[in-house]
Formats: C-alpha cells, structure tokens, sequence
C-alpha cells in the first residue's frame, strides 16, 4: 500500500467494510505475531496511553493507525488488565471525532480524578492550509464503562510554541493535579512545560513554568515526557528528537532517555540536582515510554517497541508495533532499576534446565548466570547453522553486545544492527524474554535492559550457547495472544 497523506487521513467511516476485512486476512497472515506482548487488533501501533489503575484494574490504551502500517489519522485504543501481564481489548475507544481532535486523538496519560478516570491528552488538529493546531484536551471514563469527551480545550499552544505541543502527563502530588508538556519554543529548542490545576479542577490548568531538568537545550523537540517519583525523587522519562550526539551517544533515530532528581519543588518547576542523562533501555527501538505511580506508590513503565520514521519487516503484512512487558522501577545507587513484574512468572509453563535446542516456538524465558571471568555467547532466533540473535559477553572488553545481523529478515540498517553496553565486573545474570519476534533483556535484576524487536526466518526456531559455561533455566510461556 502506498501511504499518501489523502489515504493516511482519510475517515474512518470512509473505509468499507471489504477493506476492513482485507487487512485482516493481510494482517493476520503474518508470521510474527507475539504470543504475549501487546499487539494492535489492526494496523500500526505506537505509544502506550493513559497506562493507570482505575475501578480495580489496570488501564492501558495503545495510539494506533487501524488500518494499516503508517502513521495516520490516530486513535486510543483500551486494555484492561488484573495483573500487569495479561492485557484484553475492551472495544473502548477515543475516535478522532470532534472538531477537537478531528486529526488525531494523539498521546496523553491518565489519573482517577474523584470518581472518574480522567483522560489528558492532545487533540491533533489540521486547519484548511494543513497547518495543526496542538490542543491539550480531556474526556471523562465513568465507572460504567461511558466515555465523555470534555468539549473544552484544558491547554492552549502557548505563544512561545511552534505547533509541536504536545504529549500531557498528569500526576498527583498531595492533593493537587500537575501535569507536564512536551514542546518546541520559537528557537525550535525543545522543552517540557509544568502546569497545575488550579483549585484541583482539571479544566483550569495554570502554568508554573517549564521543567528545569538541566536541559541542555540541543533537542528540537522533546515527545513524550513522564516525570515519576520513587522513594520521594523525580525521575523523568523522555525522548528528546535531534538530541547533539556529543551531549549523548545514542544510535537510535531518536532515543528515550532518563534523568534523576534529589528532589521536586513544585513551586518552581525544579527538578533539583538532577543528575546525569542515562539511556533507559541499550536496545533498538524502546520509545515513548509511559510510567506512572500507583495508589500505593509504585512505579510502573511501558515502551512502545518501535520507532518513529523506521520500516519494519512485519509492514508488508500492513502491521506494525507492540508494547515492551510492564517495567517495574526502583532506585538503586542513583540508577534507575526495571525489572518485569512478579505476575510475569504465571505465564510459565514449565522448567528445564539450560539446554541447547534446536526448536523452540520462539516463545519463552531464559533465566542464566554467567560467571564473573568467562566469555559467553548465545544464539536465539537461531537456525541449524547457528545463526540469529546473537548475544555475546567479553570479559576483556567487560561488554555485552547483541547483533541481530544474523537474522532473516533484516531492517534499519542505516541505524546498524548492533547495540552494547559496559558490563560491570562480577558475575552476569540474564533475564531474557524471547517472543515470536520481540526479545527484552533484563541484565543484572534490572540494573540495564536492551530489547528490540528481531524478524526471523522461518527455520530460526533454536536457541544455542557457542561459548562459555551458562547455567539457568529455560521457561517455556504462554500463549495470550490472538
Ligand atoms: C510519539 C508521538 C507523540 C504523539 C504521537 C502521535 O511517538 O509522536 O509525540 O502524540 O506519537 O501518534
């Protein structure tokens, strides 16, 4: 399908119902469907959405285009969970429909506010000459199930903004509602604007004044930004578009991105001494993640696995997208820890011990340890020949490195098909999630994640070790998807 811009906006009630069942079938021919990461029902998808805990659930909406692999006219798309793992479509949507939102119903967050959930989230509009006019906007999820869409704009572009505005994050503190914006100034420099509800009332937002995060100014525009709190300090969870490589080296086209704070004052929209800028996840394609706390303070993140502006493999079957597992986050040594939640486990279907194999469904966990003086390498996703996924160790170097350049459908070349990380010294342990064609790594209980999404042929069902002395378990894990 050729995406032009008339096809990429077109209505949704435009579409017929013949075209809507060839990109099933289309869709669901192939081959790489997850069995346990959330995947779109149709077409693209891109950031989590309004991830919360509302009327004894979890929430998660998804941002999709439904009708094929580009970047069109976007919706949210409601999930409900019970444990953080196991994640169901409820047929709830937010349709661009209004004259709020008629370009898209673009990303935004959520928060139970009295007896509702409140949706926060940004209206894309386009006006006769194609120019958009950003709106902060909201709509109320009552325990009934009902949507209402608040037929007023919460936020306004601001006149030191460009038409990039976007992307709100409500979060409470104490009795009060805050929310922060991502946005580019007139400098085109990107920034994230602190606003407060004054009075507690989510339809009167007051600007404190824009995050003091030590941003280095080098970004044109900042998407997505999540500030979360553990153990008191701020941690803000962004991606920063056109960041300078000498402030940061990153190989994704645009990266996701973490600073800590000591502290938050409110007041002056300070995140004080904030420290250095980290790299979230060391893989291929995390992006827009969302965190948030949870009644009882926990912190929780979700990542859209995919990118903006990269074609994937799975586009030729017009399906594009999945979420990372749930990512729960500590602070450990002034470093952000994320580890998979505990319910992860009830997707186990059984133990064995490390083992090569020649044919697995490409659908399971690894749990290993590699001793502190010993090289190691594995191959997932591995054919007879032993090519796939490699991850390897070298002690020398003290780096981990994965390589999905062995794999059989490969894409992105132009940002390479390498990623690594330093290994501190001592033993390695791995986590490693493996699933039809997503992998997430988690090193060390959390202390560095690298995931992506890996497209193998059809005879890359192995796993082998070529080096070292491993030991651990292999979990086989449940099917939970279509
Ligand atoms: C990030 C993003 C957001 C925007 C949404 C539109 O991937 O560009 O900034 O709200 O996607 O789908």
């Amino acid at each position: 399908m050729k995406w032009t811009t008339e096809l990429r906006y077109k209505r949704y009630e435009d579409w017929t119902e013949q075209e809507v069942q060839d990109l099933k079938e289309l869709n669901a021919q192939s081959p790489w469907h997850n069995h346990y990461h959330v995947e779109p029902a149709t077409g693209l998808l891109n950031d989590p959405n309004g991830f919360s805990y509302f009327d004894g659930k979890w929430i998660l909406f998804y941002q999709n285009f439904p009708f094929g692999a580009a970047h069109g006219l976007k919706q949210w798309v409601q999930l409900e969970s019970n444990d953080l793992v196991t994640f169901k479509e409820t047929g709830l949507k937010i349709l661009p429909d209004t004259p709020l939102d008629s370009h898209g119903a673009y990303s935004g967050s959520a928060l139970q506010v009295a007896d509702q959930l409140f949706l926060f989230y940004t209206g894309n509009v386009r006006d006769e000459y194609w120019v958009r006019h950003p709106k902060q906007i909201g709509a109320l999820l009552h325990r009934d199930g009902t949507l209402e869409k608040i037929d007023q704009v919460l936020i306004e572009q601001p006149s030191d903004a460009t038409d990039h505005f976007r992307d709100p994050q409500i979060f409470q503190l104490e009795e009060d509602y805050y929310a922060i914006v991502g946005g580019q100034d007139l400098d085109q420099k990107g920034f994230v604007r602190l606003y407060k509800a004054e009075n507690k009332d989510i339809r009167n937002w007051v600007k404190v004044g824009d995050l003091d995060f030590a941003n280095d100014r080098t970004a044109y525009m900042m998407e997505c930004p999540n500030l979360v709190f553990i153990d008191q300090q701020p941690v803000l969870l962004y991606c920063p578009q056109g960041l300078d490589k000498e402030i940061f080296d990153y190989q994704n086209i645009y990266p996701n991105l973490y600073k800590i704070g000591q502290s938050f004052d409110r007041t002056t929209a300070q995140m004080v001494d904030v420290g250095p800028l980290m790299q979230l996840d060391y893989g291929f394609e995390t992006y827009a993640t969302q965190g948030f706390n949870a009644p009882d303070g926990t912190a929780y993140a979700i990542s859209w696995m995919g990118l903006p502006d990269v074609s994937y493999p799975s586009d030729q079957y017009e399906h594009q997208g999945c979420m990372s597992l749930v990512k729960k986050l500590s602070l450990r040594d002034g470093k952000l820890y994320q580890e998979p939640v505990e319910s992860i486990k009830n997707l186990r279907q059984g133990q064995e011990d490390w083992a090569d194999r020649l044919e697995t469904n490409n659908s399971y966990e690894l749990e290993l340890s590699i001793p502190a003086q010993e090289d190691a390498s594995l191959v997932l996703f591995a054919n007879p020949a032993k090519e796939g996924l490699q991850i390897q160790i070298d002690r020398q170097a003290g780096v981990l490195t994965v390589d999905r350049s062995g794999l059989g459908n490969r894409f992105d070349l132009e940002h390479g098909e390498t990623r690594s990380l330093d290994l501190p010294e001592g033993d390695t342990k791995l986590r490693i999630f493996v699933d039809q064609s997503t992998f997430e790594i988690f090193i060390n209980d959390g202390e560095f994640v690298l995931s992506g999404r890996a497209f193998p042929g059809q005879d890359q069902t192995g796993c082998y070790q070529t080096k070292g002395q491993v030991t651990g378990h292999y979990y086989p894990l449940a099917n939970h998807g279509r």
